[in-house]
């Protein structure tokens, strides 16, 4: 085995955000769908580490819930929170024992991809230095710390709020992400002080302190500035969400994927697509949804955590969450379908149709303003205008099972629980509260009765 130092990870969490104005923690501030911190950890993971410490301290048990379904993560407190360089010194308990290299994050600046953390290991590991910076070089630096040279070498980094006008002119700003050699890091950063317009003890002083300890510090300049932008406030927020939509929309394009509007048209990260599918302006996929082949989404349609087949048409307005559709479907416009809706090959769903816990069999159809709730449809069913399955009685929820080949009649109520036979037919306006055998036709209403001349009638009496 060839002497590969070994890679830990910290991630800064526990400030308070303050500039985003929040209840909610900064960091769980969602982009493209998961909160901006859950993006620093893929990419984190990316780099298969020892240990990842995560440093939390404002609303610390909200971070570390939201972190949960993420394995292997140790969270130390920050309390309270007085800069970037007090927050790493709390991860030390954390890292008695260990060596080798630490790639410090900041859960605020998300699009980091593997591939620059990775450059990073590998510069900082080959030049043996004691810290790397990741720098870039932007047209607006305003707000960041700045990357101070003297000649060739950075000589230290200045916060915005401590610079002097002529280094706010400096175009080369800090990330934020380092790489440190863990040997001597501790000792070294308790010498950090807080002598500075925040009274912080400022993380980005170590350069100066390992200058003049004699200590190897390096930069890595990205050539993509916009992988190091920080979340500050909304509108930062915004832009990022921007780019990684914009990412996303580009990988799914040159995959064979129509997006007619990629401006409008939000798609997360964890959604797939496969080739020839058509998607309208105006439309969100989110969560773990697939898409089929073929498939032609319209505008206002939202799908979440839905698997949809191939050749499936969603007309416009739909909101479809946590469904399953087979091929060669069509829904809308606006229907809903939501929880455990289960829509198998050739049916139809038609507008206003919502279907809850309910499997609409092949080549059935729901076309107008229907309820479907707890049901089991089977095959070429037709399931006319205004159907609603009674499915609760306001204490339980009870099962409606319709048989292949059946016919219910517009504006009929199925009073769960209740079995429809397979071919039965359900006259209109029937209200089911009864079994109906196979083939039979189920008639509720009484016999219509006319009463002549009652218009005029009514008229004299005014
Ligand atoms: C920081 C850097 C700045 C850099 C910028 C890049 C410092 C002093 N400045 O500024 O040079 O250009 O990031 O985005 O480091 N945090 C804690 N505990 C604290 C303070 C902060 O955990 O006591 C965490 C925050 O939650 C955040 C990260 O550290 O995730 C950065 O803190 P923030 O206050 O956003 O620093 P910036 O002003 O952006
Ligand atoms: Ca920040």
């Amino acid at each position: 085995m060839p002497d590969v130092p070994e890679i830990h990870v910290v991630v800064l969490a526990a400030g308070k955000g303050t500039r985003i104005k929040s209840s909610r923690p900064k960091v769980l501030h969602h982009v493209a769908g998961v909160p901006m911190i859950a993006h620093v950890l893929e990419g984190a993971r990316a780099l298969r580490p020892r240990s990842v410490a995560v440093v939390v301290g404002h609303q610390a048990d909200a971070v570390k819930s939201a972190l949960a379904g993420h394995p292997g993560l140790t969270f130390v407190v920050q309390e309270p929170q007085l800069g970037t360089g007090h927050a790493l010194l709390m991860a030390e308990p954390a890292l008695r024992g260990a060596g080798g290299t630490l790639i410090l994050l900041s859960g605020d600046v998300p699009l980091l991809s593997p591939q620059t953390l990775q450059a990073l290991v590998d510069r900082h590991q080959t030049r043996k230095a004691a810290a790397t910076v990741v720098t870039a070089i932007v047209d607006a630096p305003h707000g960041y710390g700045r990357i101070v040279r003297s000649g060739e070498a950075m000589a230290r980094i200045v916060e915005e709020k401590d610079a002097t006008p002529e280094e706010r002119e400096i175009r080369e700003i800090n990330s934020g992400i380092y790489a440190f050699d863990l040997d001597g890091l501790f000792d070294a950063v308790r010498g950090i002080a807080s002598e500075n317009a925040q009274h912080e003890y400022y993380l980005p002083d170590l350069v100066a302190i390992y200058r003049r300890l004699g200590r190897g510090v390096e930069t890595m300049t990205v050539a993509n500035p916009d992988e190091i932008r920080g979340i500050n406030s909304r509108g930062e927020l915004a832009q990022v969400s921007r780019i990684v939509r914009q990412q996303k929309n580009d990988e799914l394009m040159a995959s064979g994927v129509t997006i007619e509007d990629p401006a409008t048209t939000y798609i997360d990260r964890s959604v797939t697509i496969a080739a020839d599918t058509v998607v309208h302006p105006c439309v969100s996929l989110e969560g773990r949804t697939t898409i089929g082949a073929g498939c032609e989404i319209h505008s206002g349609a939202r799908v979440v955590n839905s698997q949809i087949g191939d050749r499936v048409t969603i007309l416009n307005h739909c909101v479809i969450t946590d469904a399953t559709i087979g091929s060669d479907v069509s829904i809308g416009p606006f229907a809903h379908l939501r929880k455990d809706a289960d829509v198998r090959d050739r049916a139809k769903v038609g507008n206003f149709v919502e279907l809850k816990h309910t499997v609409l069999g092949g080549g059935s159809k729901a076309m107008h303003l229907t309820y479907l709730g707890d049901a089991t449809i089977g095959q070429k069913v037709n399931v006319g205008a205004g159907t609603i399955t009674c499915n609760y009685d306001g204490v339980s929820k009870s099962q409606t099972v319709i048989g292949d080949g059946a016919f219910i009649g517009s504006d009929s109520q199925l009073v769960a629980p209740v079995t429809i036979g397979q071919g039965a037919y359900v006259g209109s306006g029937t209200t089911v509260r009864g079994d109906v055998p196979a083939g039979a036709l189920a008639v509720s209403a009484g016999a219509q009765r006319n009463i002549e001349g009652w218009v005029d009638k009514k008229k004299k009496k005014k």
